[in-house]
């Protein structure tokens, strides 16, 4: 058979910075990347961007710090780039609000890589590079890092890993700065807080541990998860003080489980002897656990990294998600009463179906209480019962339809007493997954319809009531349609239609009767490509996106429409307020 008419999402796959696969392609992890003539020299750098909501931040001048300079050439498996990190002068109280740049240029040949930011372990960001272009690229991700503030108090460690590899071919460095801004402004509610003796279970929280891997190492901290039986594991003491812990959970899917959504099920793959074709159908699930037991379970956004599919999608509009991938909170208070015997406790991730590799850590997040050296707490209710995804499947040959569905659902509750008193706590998850798969001309062409849908929420009462409510209700549409072909020997075309959605709902409530917050996210994107490819290079092709970004909440509004076509920006509306 001629491989190369084979979907080329299923070509795709490769870990962005495994050298010994870059120059492969057929049936093997592959995928494209543009030639360095484009781009006319007399142009200035092209602007990447992800569309999002700008950080609320206070009027008053923020006081910077710059927390690294650094050039990224060949840094693929060697130590993180760190520095040392002492908390700037300018911190004698809490900010208000706490905000991490990144910024970057690049000029040249490159693929997207991931990288991670740490601080004292502590993960910050997750984010993708953008891929540049001879005439160069520029980007900025800003992200709204307040709920960590316990650790800017701290001297530690800064780390950033981005595994890059230059040579002639690949000649993109990565040139990057990274800084903190602190906005100060009164804090009327945390001073009103500490005088009624009330908890603050809001966020930022009083301490966080890393859930990552120690330095040295030459990698990222993040644990590497390669299969489903791989369990990634980090013992842990809490203080003795806690009364409430969120474990907050960073995910990205390299290589063969890149494109995991677009995976096909292995008796597919067997009955047509299909070889180097990533499988293992497309269910994946993220699960944390605690001394063994699953205590949350996280259905993955499906982020397209920058380069990902049709890279003449991604420009300049990168994917939704891809600069600043989501975290995901798993509430683990009800367990604290196991975790306050002082003694260490296992903490740890697996994957579901995972193929080869899945970059996984966590920040857990901790309460303290500051007029008690010992709280005590017990699990009350813990249930995660058992689920089998369910799959329909028809093929002959390589055309066939497969539909498989699965849903979960995890709760826990538990008592925690603090020198506030007793609270009980009821955090619960209802995930449902459903994805349609198609294999038509020959397997030429290939559909995904796919639908995530998860509701995590946490209710917080004492005897007299619901003090504390957290809901999270998250819809992540995506749809993708490939169809290559080959027009002579070697040199091939794809046409790629894409939609991926990123929806959500929240609420949150301190003492009901005093404040309560809302808001709602519908961010969509629909992209449309034709390319022209030969080996692993696009020697022609035109990418277009449009998006749409609307949030409405109780702390004010943000709507763009905007839309692309091969680096140019043919609309571009915005409104900042609310109606
Ligand atoms: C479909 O592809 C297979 C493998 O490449 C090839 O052997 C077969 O002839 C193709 N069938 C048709 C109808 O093109
Ligand atoms: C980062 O880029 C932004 C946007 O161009 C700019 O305003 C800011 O000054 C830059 N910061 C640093 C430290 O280079
Ligand atoms: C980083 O900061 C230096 C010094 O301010 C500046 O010259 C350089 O352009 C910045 N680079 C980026 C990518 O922002
Ligand atoms: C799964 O991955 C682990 C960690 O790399 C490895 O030790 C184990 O052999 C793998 N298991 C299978 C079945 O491949
Ligand atoms: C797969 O290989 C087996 C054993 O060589 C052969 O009998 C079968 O016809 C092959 N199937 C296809 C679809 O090529
Ligand atoms: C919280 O958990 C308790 C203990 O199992 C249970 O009685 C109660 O119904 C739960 N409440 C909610 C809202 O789930
Ligand atoms: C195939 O692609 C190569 C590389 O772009 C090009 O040099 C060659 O002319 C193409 N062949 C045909 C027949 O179009
Ligand atoms: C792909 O997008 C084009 C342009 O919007 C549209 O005409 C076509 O019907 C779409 N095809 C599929 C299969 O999604
Ligand atoms: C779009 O960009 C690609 C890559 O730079 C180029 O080959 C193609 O000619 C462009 N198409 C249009 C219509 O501008
Ligand atoms: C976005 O703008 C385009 C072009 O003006 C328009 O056709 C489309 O209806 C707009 N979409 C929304 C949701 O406002």
């Amino acid at each position: 058979m001629t491989t190369s008419s084979f979907p080329l999402l299923l070509l795709l796959s490769l870990l962005p910075f495994s050298y010994s696969h870059l120059h492969k392609l057929k049936f093997t992890n592959s995928r494209l990347l543009h030639s360095d003539t484009d781009g006319d020299d007399t142009t200035s750098p092209t602007t990447y961007f992800e569309v999002t909501r700008p950080i609320p931040v206070p009027t008053t001048q923020p006081c910077s710090h710059l927390l690294l300079q650094h050039d990224f050439a060949y840094t693929y498996s060697k130590p993180p780039v760190t520095s040392s990190y002492t908390p700037p002068s300018c911190l004698t109280q809490t900010p208000s609000r706490i905000v991490l740049e990144w910024n970057a240029t690049c000029k040249g040949r490159q693929y997207d890589r991931i990288f991670g930011v740490w601080l004292g372990g502590v993960e910050l960001l997750r984010s993708c590079t953008a891929e540049p272009r001879a005439t160069g690229i520029v980007w900025t991700v800003q992200k709204d890092v307040t709920k960590y503030s316990s650790l800017f108090f701290e001297e530690s460690t800064f780390a950033v890993y981005l595994g890059n590899l230059v040579d002639s071919t690949y000649t993109g460095v990565y040139h990057v700065n990274v800084s903190l801004y602190f906005y100060f402004e009164s804090d009327k509610l945390h001073q009103q807080d500490e005088q009624d003796n009330v908890p603050a279970f809001q966020f930022p929280a009083d301490l966080l541990l890393p859930i990552s891997r120690n330095l040295p190492l030459n990698d990222g901290l993040w644990f590497l998860i390669q299969n489903s039986t791989d369990i990634q594991t980090k013992e842990l003491t809490i203080p003795s003080n806690a009364y409430r812990a969120v474990v907050e959970v960073y995910i990205s899917f390299h290589s063969d489980d890149e494109f995991w959504y677009s995976n096909p099920p292995n008796d597919y793959i067997s009955e047509n002897n299909l070889t180097g074709v990533p499988g293992n159908g497309p269910f994946r699930e993220v699960t944390i656990r605690l001394d063994g037991d699953v205590v949350g379970s996280v259905w993955p956004f499906t982020v397209i990294y920058t380069g990902g599919i049709n890279p003449l999608l991604w420009r300049p509009i990168t994917g939704i998600g891809s600069f600043n991938l989501p975290s995901y909170n798993i509430e683990i208070t009800p367990f604290l009463g196991r975790l306050l015997d002082g003694k260490p406790h296992t903490f740890g991730f697996g994957v579901t179906n995972a193929l080869d590799v899945w970059f996984v850590d966590a920040n857990l997040h901790l309460w303290l209480d500051q007029k008690s050296s010992k709280t005590e707490g017990n699990l009350l209710k813990y249930e995660a019962p058992a689920y089998i995804p369910r799959t329909i499947s028809k093929f002959y040959g390589l055309d066939g339809k497969f539909k498989i569905n699965a849903q979960r659902r995890i709760s826990s509750a538990g008592w925690v007493e603090s020198s506030y008193g007793q609270f009980t706590f009821n955090f619960s998850q209802e995930l449902h997954f459903q994805n349609f798969m198609e294999f038509s001309d020959n397997a030429s062409t290939q559909l995904v319809r796919q639908t995530i849908e998860s509701t995590y929420s946490t209710y917080v009462r004492n005897p007299y009531g619901v003090v504390y409510t957290e809901q999270v209700h998250h819809t992540f549409p995506l749809y993708i349609y490939t169809s290559t072909a080959d027009v002579v020997q070697d040199n091939s075309t794809l046409a790629t239609n894409i939609t991926l959605g990123f929806d959500q709902k929240w609420s949150i409530g301190e003492k009901p009767e005093l404040e309560f917050g809302f808001g709602f996210l519908t961010n969509i994107q629909n992209a449309h490509g034709d390319l022209k490819y030969s080996g692993n290079s696009i020697t022609g092709g035109i990418g277009s996106t449009e998006e749409v970004y609307d949030y409405e909440g109780t702390d004010g509004c943000y709507f763009r429409n905007v839309s692309s076509s091969n680096y140019t920006i043919l609309y571009d509306l915005t409104k900042d307020f609310c109606f």
